[in-house]
């Protein structure tokens, strides 16, 4: 696939990839997101690669779903133009995805960016969801995963005012893992996906995984879960060379079988 509105960069092993739609705020396109979502399932099954960023630019990482593709669009435009299911396949996700977010992360933006696993944001960074604003509400999770993130109250406001909240007050919340001066937030996020990068894949994906789960079950379901994949673990070979190296004192070399 062409890239139009995406660009990707690897830097083995982790890659980045970038929106680009700089003049509409990196609105997101039905033809955006086709893109990032084939992007990024191609890079969880590219073995060269373990962790992922996505990111905008200085201005936004992105203003939210594309609203002149919508404007026109009635109910039965909507559900079959099936939008959302590109949204879930970027749930489906295996491999931690990093958001480096700079400017606008707005509706849709704003859900991109939750979607992801960590937020790392610059100074300038604001987080909203606006769509009352323009008539609707948050539709590709902000309801739920804001709510989350930063508690019912905090999130009502948001969603119900379409005000935005700053890089600091979102980190104060929990919606954001740390801010950064504008010129160092894609560098730090690079930093922490290397560090990621260097752990061993599959523990790595089955902890992204038993953490998610905790969004769905209950406690006791979810210490299930992460019993049984803390057990596959021990199928790996990854476990063995990982206690045996820190048995002999020495660094350990992942396969990531
Ligand atoms: C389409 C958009 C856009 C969007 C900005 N642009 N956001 N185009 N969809 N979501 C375009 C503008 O039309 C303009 O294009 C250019 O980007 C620059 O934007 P300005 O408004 O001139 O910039 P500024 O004055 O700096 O204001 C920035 C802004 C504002 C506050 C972010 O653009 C804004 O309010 N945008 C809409 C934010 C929003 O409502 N997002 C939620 C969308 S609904 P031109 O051609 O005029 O230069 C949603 C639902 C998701 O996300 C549900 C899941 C599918």
């Amino acid at each position: 696939m062409e890239f139009e509105n995406i660009t990707l960069t690897k830097e083995i092993p982790i890659a980045t990839i970038q929106l680009n739609r700089p003049d509409v705020l990196n609105a997101l396109n039905h033809r955006l997101l086709s893109e990032l979502v084939f992007c990024l399932e191609q890079l969880d099954s590219d073995d060269s690669v373990n962790c992922v960023i996505i990111t905008g630019n200085e201005k936004a990482f992105a203003a939210g779903a594309d609203i002149k593709e919508m404007a026109e669009a009635d109910t039965i435009d909507m559900l079959s133009r099936d939008s959302f299911s590109a949204w879930d396949r970027i749930r489906r996700i295996k491999k931690p995805v990093i958001a480096a977010v700079s400017g606008f992360a707005l509706g849709g933006g704003c859900e991109l960016a939750m979607m992801c696993d960590i937020i790392i944001a610059s100074e300038t960074a604001k987080f909203g969801q606006p769509e009352i604003n323009i008539g609707v509400m948050p539709g590709a999770g902000g309801t739920q995963r804001l709510t989350r993130a930063v508690g019912k109250y905090r999130a009502m406001e948001m969603i119900l005012t379409g005000g935005m909240m700053s890089a600091g007050d979102a980190a104060k919340s929990g919606l954001v893992n740390r801010v950064f001066p504008v010129e160092l937030y894609l560098e730090e996020a690079k930093r922490l996906a290397r560090l990621i990068a260097s752990k061993p894949p599959l523990a790595v994906k089955l902890a992204k995984e038993s953490v998610l789960k905790s969004e769905e079950l209950s406690l006791k379901d979810g210490l299930e879960f992460e019993r049984k994949n803390f057990y596959m673990l021990f199928s790996s070979e990854d476990q063995k060379e990982g206690m045996k190296a820190f048995v002999e004192k020495r660094d350990p070399r992942w396969k990531g079988k």
